[in-house]
């Protein structure tokens, strides 16, 4: 067994996710609040309900790029890895009218997303399901489209549960992936040791990196077809710069959950390229 393969990831990895870690997880009660104030409608893809909602790097403009190269139609049931708070997944429903299940192992954030899925409208086209990746299981329950959004990074063992994720797709369908990758000078865990104030935000030994070739190797070596491969870092810095900003702008008018981003995209952004980069991978199932 690896160093970093310790059986503790996991809850380390829940731990992450709590509310007033690093990615913030604002329950639905906080965010029904927040549209009455905003006078926003959450059943409508604005990008400012996707702004409250997803920390993630890739923003709405990435997610929304990677799920029109999935070319997803209404028929179409989605399987999404990682789900977290399923902020991408509502965005998906809602675009394509889609029917997604998404699969997390936090308990909060599944809690999280399906009050927001109410909240949305969209709970007749989302479920979840409350699992670690590694022992996916989903019965018989095959799926058209495949998508992970910024969660693969936490996988120590990807392979395995492409593997096993494989075996739930029909024959030919596509699989997406917004995916944080090595940096040139190594993976977060040696961001950790330079960085006070990205110790601060996240725990050690979560972090499971790999360069853009080697999780195309990894998707291969699944049974996956690699189609195209992408190296995003340049563009997540520009729209991660952007999103920091937007919030240094509003500081004085942001509450305090909104205000966590700004420390947060700051000790990022310290990361990228020599800690963290990004790519964007299409493959699809034999
Ligand atoms: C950065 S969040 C991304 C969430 C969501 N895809 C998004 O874009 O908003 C990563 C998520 O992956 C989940 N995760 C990490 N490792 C996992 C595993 N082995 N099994 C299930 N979920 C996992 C975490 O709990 C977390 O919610």
């Amino acid at each position: 067994m690896r160093a970093k393969e310790s059986p503790d990831c996991i809850p380390r990895i829940i731990r992450s996710y709590r509310p007033d870690g690093p990615f913030r997880v604002f329950p639905p009660r906080f965010l029904r609040k927040l549209y009455g104030k905003w006078r926003l409608d959450p059943r409508t893809p604005h990008p400012w309900v996707f702004d409250a909602e997803a920390m993630c790097h890739f923003r709405q403009e990435g997610v929304s790029r990677l799920f029109a190269l999935l070319r997803p139609a209404s028929r179409c049931r989605v399987l999404s890895l990682g789900e977290g708070n399923g902020a991408p997944s509502r965005l998906l429903a809602k675009l394509y009218g889609c029917r997604v299940t998404g699969v997390d192992v936090s308990p909060l954030q599944t809690a999280n997303a399906r009050g927001c899925a109410a909240l949305h409208g969209v709970e007749r086209l989302v479920d979840y399901v409350r699992q670690d990746l590694h022992d996916l299981d989903l019965g018989r329950r095959r799926f058209d489209r495949l998508y992970d959004n910024e969660s693969a990074v936490h996988w120590r063992d990807k392979e395995a549960i492409l593997v096993r994720a494989l075996r739930h797709l029909k024959p030919g369908a596509l699989a997406g992936f917004n995916e944080w990758l090595l940096g040139d000078q190594g993976d977060l865990d040696a961001a950790w040791s330079r960085f006070p104030d990205f110790r601060r935000m996240w725990a050690r030994g979560i972090w499971f990196q790999v360069s853009l070739r080697g999780f195309c190797g990894i998707l291969e070596r699944a049974g996956f077809k690699v189609l195209q491969a992408e190296e995003l870092t340049d563009e997540v810095d520009q729209v991660s710069r952007r999103r920091l900003a937007v919030l240094e702008r509003l500081r004085g008018i942001l509450d305090e959950g909104s205000r966590l981003g700004i420390p947060y995209f700051q000790a990022m952004i310290k990361t990228h390229g020599r800690y963290l980069r990004y790519g964007r991978i299409i493959a699809r199932a034999p």
